[in-house]
């Protein structure tokens, strides 16, 4: 099946070949791509490098590194990989919405495994390819289905990427109150004054843990009044847990 795949992929790009004469395409047609803007965290990294400061740190990429700066991955995920590997799995495809074992965990420890939202099987939790894949996949959902205003309202600051994430997918983006730089802590008043005046009913992402790039996570009572607020004004919440590589529409 696979190799009749490519077989027949390698006569389309034949075809195409013949139909447009490649090698005589015009170079105009992609004059028009613009080139991206420079990497904001590959910038830091560059930085560090550059810093002879015996005593640097790297806070700029999210990966674990051992005391001599070098990768570090934790015994658990080579336990997994081990596990694995023993099992000796297929390489079978998986069916559209991922593995179902896989989603049935991850929804279980997203929100409980003793959550009747699941025993009801009031849930739908479809795999993605990575954080970044999921956002991508939630939010082409929610542009397509989403009843409310194409509004997404998102913490100041934010992951760089939920921006043109959602851009992409021809979504408004609004930003509510997050960060207090004078605290270096959560703005706590400005974030509940903000979100309680967002129109009834639209879209509101909050990252779950671990706030990319600040840190700062809501206290379990401040999770609590936030939570009392998004449910009056009807807000659909879409959670960012990047951490546990998981991503939430609730
Ligand atoms: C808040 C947030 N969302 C999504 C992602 C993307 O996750 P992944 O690297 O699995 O694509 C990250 C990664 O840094 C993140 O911090």
């Amino acid at each position: 099946m696979a190799v009749n795949k490519m077989r027949s992929l390698a006569l389309l790009s034949r075809h195409n070949a013949a139909l447009y004469n490649v090698t005589s395409r015009p170079s105009s047609w992609w004059s028009g791509v613009e080139m991206g803007p420079p990497d904001a965290i590959l910038g830091v990294t560059e930085a560090f490098k550059r810093d002879t400061n015996p005593k640097k740190i790297s806070l700029g990429v999210g990966a674990y590194r051992d005391d001599n700066g070098k990768p570090f991955v934790l015994p658990s995920v080579r336990k997994a990989e081990e596990l694995l590997i023993s099992q000796k799995l297929d390489k079978e495809y998986l069916p559209i919405s991922g593995n179902a074992d896989f989603c049935k965990k991850a929804i279980g420890l997203a929100i409980g495994e003793d959550n009747p939202v699941i025993a009801d099987g009031l849930n739908v939790t479809v795999q993605g390819i990575s954080g970044t894949g999921a956002l991508r996949i939630g939010s082409t959902f929610l542009s397509k289905f989403f009843p409310g205003p194409k509004v997404v309202w998102l913490p100041a600051p934010t992951w760089g990427n939920h921006v043109p994430i959602f851009k992409h997918v021809n979504m408004e983006v609004q930003q509510y109150r997050y960060y207090d730089p004078k605290t270096c802590g959560f703005n706590f008043s400005g974030a509940l004054e903000d979100i309680s005046k967002i129109p009834e009913g639209s879209l509101i992402m909050l990252h779950a843990c671990a706030h990319n790039p600040t840190g700062v996570d809501p206290k379990q009572e401040q999770w609590d009044e936030l939570s009392k607020v998004v449910k009056s004004k009807k807000l659909l919440p879409f959670f960012d847990m990047a951490y546990q590589a998981l991503h939430l529409v609730m």
